[in-house]
Formats: C-alpha cells, structure tokens, sequence
C-alpha cells in the first residue's frame, strides 16, 4: 500500500504519530455503525462528480457497483467487525477509501475529488439518525397500541387516580393508561419536528467554505432523501443541533417510560396489588424463593438517565466550540450510539404491556373506599346554590365525622348528614354513586364514561392517522 493509501494526510508531515495518540484520536472503533450511511452519501457524491464531468459514465458505474460490494461485504456481524477491527482506517470515510482503492486501484482514490471528510460525517450522522428516529417511531406506535388495547378492555373499570401519590377521585383505568398514550404521541410529533428539521443534506460544503467544484448538491441531496442542501457551509460543517435535538426528543421517551415503569413497580406491589407482572419479563431472587422482582420495569427506570447523559455530554461538547469542524465533533458520535437500545426498550414495553395482567376487582374496591366521592359530594352541594368553598368546607366536616365512624359517605343517614347543612336531600346518594361521581367529570378530557368512549375511538384513529402518514413518508423516500 502507499503512504497516500494508508494515511489520508501525511504530505506535509516529516514525523510520524506517536502510535498510543494515533490509536486514541481514530473513531473507527465506534464509526463502523455508519457504513451504510457512508456508503450511500459516497454514491450519491460520485453521482455529482459525475454530472461534473469529473468522472466518466463508466467510472461512476463502476464506483457505485464497489461501493454496494463494500456494504454487502460488512452487513453481516462479522463483516462489521472487520470494519471495526480494521488496523489502519483511522475513521469510517477513510476505511471505505481504502476498501475502494483495494477494489479499483488509482480510480478509488478519485471519489475524494471536491470533498471533505468534515462534510462527510455531517450527512453520515443525519442519515443515521433519521433511520434511528423511524425506528424509534414505530417502537412509540407499537407501545401505544398495546396501551390502547390495554384500555380498550378494561371496559367501565374504574381505580383511584392519585395526587401527591394520595387517593384522589375515581377514574376509569382506560383513562388513566389513556394519559400514556398521549405522553407517547407528543413523543411522536416531537420526533417527526426533529426529522423535519434535520433533513437538509450537507454535502457539497467542502471543508468548511463550500465545496471548490461546482456540484449539483440538489440531485445529491435528492438520491439521498433529504429534503434539500442545507444552506451555509460554514453551519453545515459545524452544526450538531440535530444531534441535541434527537437526544432531548428520546429524554422525554425515556423521561414518558421511566414513569410508566415506576407506576407499575408500585401498583405490583402486594400493598397495591393492582397488577400482576408477566413472568416472562420478571426474574427471581437466588435467595428469597417467593420474590418475584420487576426488574423490566426497574432497568426502564434507570434507562433515562443514560439518554440525558448523552444529551448532557453534547450540549457540553458544544458550548463554546468556535466554527466551524473542530474535531471536538467527533465525540458527538458515542452519545447517539449510546441511545441505540431505546427501539428495543420500546418493543419490550410493548410486549410488557400486551401481557400485563390488571386485577379489576382489587381496582374497583380501592376506588370504592376512602372517599374518593368527595368532591363530587362538594358538587352536590353547588347545584343546591352553595358557593364551592362552603359545600368543601361541609363535606369536609362529613368525611371527618365518618371517619371516627369507620363509614364511608353514603353509609350516613340523611338525618346525620342534615347536621352539617340542611341543602342534603335524598337525592344526595345517587349523586355520590362510583358511577354518578365518574360521570360528572364530562367536560372534553374527563374521566365521564362517554367522554373516555370516545376518547378511546379519537385515540385510535389519531394512531392510525399518524400510521398511514408515515406509509406516505416512507413511500415518498422510496421513490426519491
Ligand atoms: N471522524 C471524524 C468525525 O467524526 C470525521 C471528520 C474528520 N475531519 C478531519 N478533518 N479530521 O468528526
């Protein structure tokens, strides 16, 4: 091999690496991920070099044929060793340089014509992220579904909503695993944003002031399925935003998760018993044979502080740097790698979920005791002409004097409720009833029976929307 093949840029240089620095500055070692991305905006550039006339048909169908052989080469696990395991390739531009020299001698060494490797991992890592990003979209629609599902048959059962983790009111379970579905389609929206942002391509920026022939960036950027080039090559060569915009939208899944795996912890707990966890996502204890432990939903838990961590390292790494490519840059990657488990963890999710059993009666009783009725009580009373803070202040005295009783509300008689204000009339416990008091919550996003029917029939279309959205996206990109 020549110098020129096994260095990318010795010319000026008369000393060599010292060999402990020259191991420590090459991203190989992680970049091997973006072969496939590499390989694709390598394409896509020798399609441009082409229409430049720097390459001749012949030599560009050659090129490209190479290129595809490089990632056929390496797309299985050993083949992406070998990438990564590589002795001389200081990153994954130079490797699939020296793969493409290998292949096709001196024409190989042509594709860096009008190019630089800091405009090179700009589109790399876009393209990587924005497969990430779909990934982790279809996790968040699968899990939603599978809370739906969840919701749809838990019919007009209803459990205790908590505040301050203190029995609160009534509300129906759909209701309560509902609040999670829209946790997860903000995430979606959210993610899309990100998407749309992104999608600009960044080739043609050269090192840092553009590229110094002129390329057809447009048709580059179309092969690729960007939307268009990006617009300042200077922020193009130097822009990792999308990278901290990506890791704050997984936050909030992260973020949407870990209280989900820690509401589950607590209400399979025996003193909650509101669950029960599948075995196939459980383990034992090696010393207290009766242990079943939540260990799925105690790894999700955890799992959000290594997304944030990621996003916290990027927005370190890029407060202060000066424009524009600083090799600062290069250690934007591990973060993104870093989040790589999200998909799964979503797909566990959703499995976790579609096999969770709910015990309903144990839900029922809890949301039967402990006068969850009383503000619906309190509501009796306003429509009896009282203002709000009287009728709280005469329930409030009721639920005291049936505490000492050890009786629930609708267990005192009329005459004793009378003592506390004259507006009691018999009419009072049909309108604390579980079903009277669910149903006075019937304003748009409330607990009222009717209301959470349909909430659940608006949900699944808004999933399906969102599902048929993406077919389209996904056909368009196709097509480019
Ligand atoms: N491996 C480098 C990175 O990830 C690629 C760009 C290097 N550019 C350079 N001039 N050394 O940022």
């Amino acid at each position: 091999m020549s110098n020129e093949q096994t260095k990318m840029w010795t010319g000026r240089f008369c000393e060599p690496l010292d060999p402990a620095f020259e191991r420590w500055q090459r991203s190989i070692v992680f970049d091997w991920r973006l072969l496939p991305d590499e390989v694709a905006a390598s394409k896509a550039h020798a399609s441009a070099l082409s229409a430049a006339g720097i390459l001749t048909s012949d030599e560009l169908a050659s090129i490209r044929a190479a290129l595809d052989a490089i990632a056929a080469d390496h797309s299985s696990e050993a083949g992406q060793a070998l990438v990564r395991d590589h002795s001389t390739a200081e990153d994954i531009h130079h490797f699939v340089e020296l793969s493409l020299t290998n292949k096709l001698g001196p024409l190989g060494l042509k594709l860096h014509t009008g190019r630089s490797r800091n405009e090179q991992i700009a589109p790399d890592l876009r393209l990587y992220i924005r497969r990430q990003i779909d990934s982790v979209i279809s996790g968040l629609i699968s899990w939603s579904e599978a809370l739906l599902a969840k919701a749809e048959a838990s019919g007009e059962t209803v459990m205790p909503s908590y505040t301050h983790l203190q029995r609160a009111e009534p509300v129906l379970v759909a209701h309560w695993l509902l609040a999670y579905v829209e946790m997860l389609l903000r995430d979606i929206a959210r993610l899309q944003d990100v998407r749309t942002r992104m999608n600009f391509c960044p080739l043609g920026s050269g090192a840092v002031a553009g590229a110094t022939l002129s390329l057809d960036r447009t048709l580059v950027a179309r092969e690729l399925g960007f939307s268009a080039p990006t617009a300042n090559s200077i922020d193009a060569t130097s822009d990792r935003d999308f990278v901290l915009d990506y890791l704050q939208a997984l936050t909030f899944v992260g973020l949407h998760a870990s209280r989900f795996a820690e509401e589950i912890t607590l209400f399979a707990t025996a003193e909650f018993n509101f669950v029960t966890l599948p075995e196939a996502f459980s383990t034992g204890s090696s010393a207290m044979p009766q242990k079943k432990n939540p260990d799925l939903t105690a790894l999700i838990r955890a799992k959000v502080a290594r997304i944030n961590a990621a996003a916290q390292t990027v927005t370190l790494i890029l407060k202060g740097l000066p424009l524009a490519y600083n090799k600062d840059l290069q250690e934007t990657q591990e973060p993104v790698f870093a989040v790589d488990f999200v998909p799964l963890m979503l797909d566990l999710l959703a499995r976790f979920t579609a096999n969770l059993g709910f015990n309903y009666a144990r839900m029922t009783e809890a949301a039967q005791s402990g006068y969850l009725n009383a503000m619906a009580a309190a509501t009796y009373l306003v429509h009896k002409g009282l203002p709000f803070r009287t009728a709280h202040e005469k329930i409030g005295n009721a639920v005291r004097y049936a505490l000492e009783k050890n009786l629930e509300l609708n267990q005192l008689s009329l005459e004793e409720l009378r003592t506390f204000g004259p507006e009691f009339g018999e009419d009072f416990f049909a309108a604390i009833t579980l079903e009277a008091t669910l149903d006075c919550h019937s304003s748009i996003g409330s607990t009222s029976r009717t209301r959470v029917k349909s909430a659940l029939a608006e949900t699944r279309a808004r999933i399906q929307t969102i599902k048929s959205d993406l077919k389209q996206q996904e056909a368009s990109y196709a097509g480019a």
